[in-house]
């Protein structure tokens, strides 16, 4: 199959063929992506939480994201991936925020970056645009700034939150950003910014008529079980497989019923091992 590009992602949106996202973070999940045919690989600073253990996605670094960003673009060449730009990457002047940038997509290899926040960082993502890498936005529930949010909340509630949300989307459109994430809103309200901007949205709790829907692979699978949020469907409960798969290894092991003789090796005869006592 031709590596998705953004042309090709904005072609089915005019079409209205739904696209699918869901994040790796490591060569063995990029590949299993990879056979599925979904469309887009985010590496997501989700990454901080679901496999290095930090308590929000604040922390993590830019060489964090790009130390996995390069497994990934190694086991995935068809889909599109994204690399998630890390909290206080874009943030300090648009001089870093470029640099960063060119930094994910030249030492991670990701064909385009994604950053989170709505009008105010239009002017960010015009920069990086034009110095040639393609940004997507994410507006809505944005998990780095989620103190000032207030906690994990529905973004966009009632009319004048609303307003501002398809305003955040506009200027982010306007700015030279190819795609949105929507998280965390008010179905009508998604519907509302997915059919008044012209690139792809792509809803994360944001209802039905998103032009795609992202999961965490990590959610859809069983492997975080710190909490589930209520737009997540599980696909399949793969921790508590792997937990009793691991027991029951424990427990050959204890009872000697692993190894048996198809996993050993042999090499010295009987006559030759007396020898050698
Ligand atoms: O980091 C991430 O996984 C994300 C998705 C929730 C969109 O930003
Ligand atoms: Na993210």
């Amino acid at each position: 199959m031709a590596a998705v590009t953004i042309p090709a992602l904005q072609k089915m949106k005019a079409e209205g063929i739904k696209i699918s996202m869901t994040t790796a973070y490591d060569y063995p999940t990029a590949c299993l992506v990879e056979k599925s045919g979904i469309e887009i690989i985010l590496v997501g600073d989700s990454l901080a939480m679901t496999v290095l253990g930090m308590d929000s996605t604040v922390p993590v670094t830019m060489d964090e994201m790009i130390h996995h960003i390069k497994p990934v673009v190694k086991g995935a060449p068809t889909p599109l991936i994204v690399g998630d730009m890390p909290f206080g990457s874009y943030q300090v002047s648009p001089e870093e925020a470029v640099a960063n940038a060119i930094r994910l997509m030249k030492e991670g290899g990701c064909d385009t970056v994604k950053l989170e926040g709505g009008s105010d960082m239009a002017p960010i993502v015009k920069r990086i645009v034009k110095a040639g890498v393609p940004v997507m936005g994410h507006i809505g529930l944005t998990p780095q700034t989620v103190s000032m949010l207030g906690g994990f909340k529905v973004q966009g509630k009632g009319e004048a939150a609303a307003k501002v949300l398809l305003q955040d989307a506009l200027d982010l459109q306007e700015a030279g950003a190819w795609g949105l994430i929507i998280e965390a809103v008010p179905e009508n309200v998604a519907r509302l910014i997915t059919e008044k901007v012209t690139i792809p949205t792509i809803g994360i709790g944001g209802g039905r008529h998103c032009d795609g829907q992202v999961l965490v692979f990590h959610d859809m699978f069983g492997l975080f079980d710190k909490f589930l949020p209520k737009f997540v469907k599980q696909y399949a409960q793969l921790g508590e497989q792997i937990v009793a798969g691991l027991e029951t290894f424990k427990d050959d092991v204890r009872e000697s019923r692993f190894p048996e003789e198809k996993h050993v090796f042999g090499g010295v005869t009987e006559e030759e091992l007396k020898r050698l006592y």
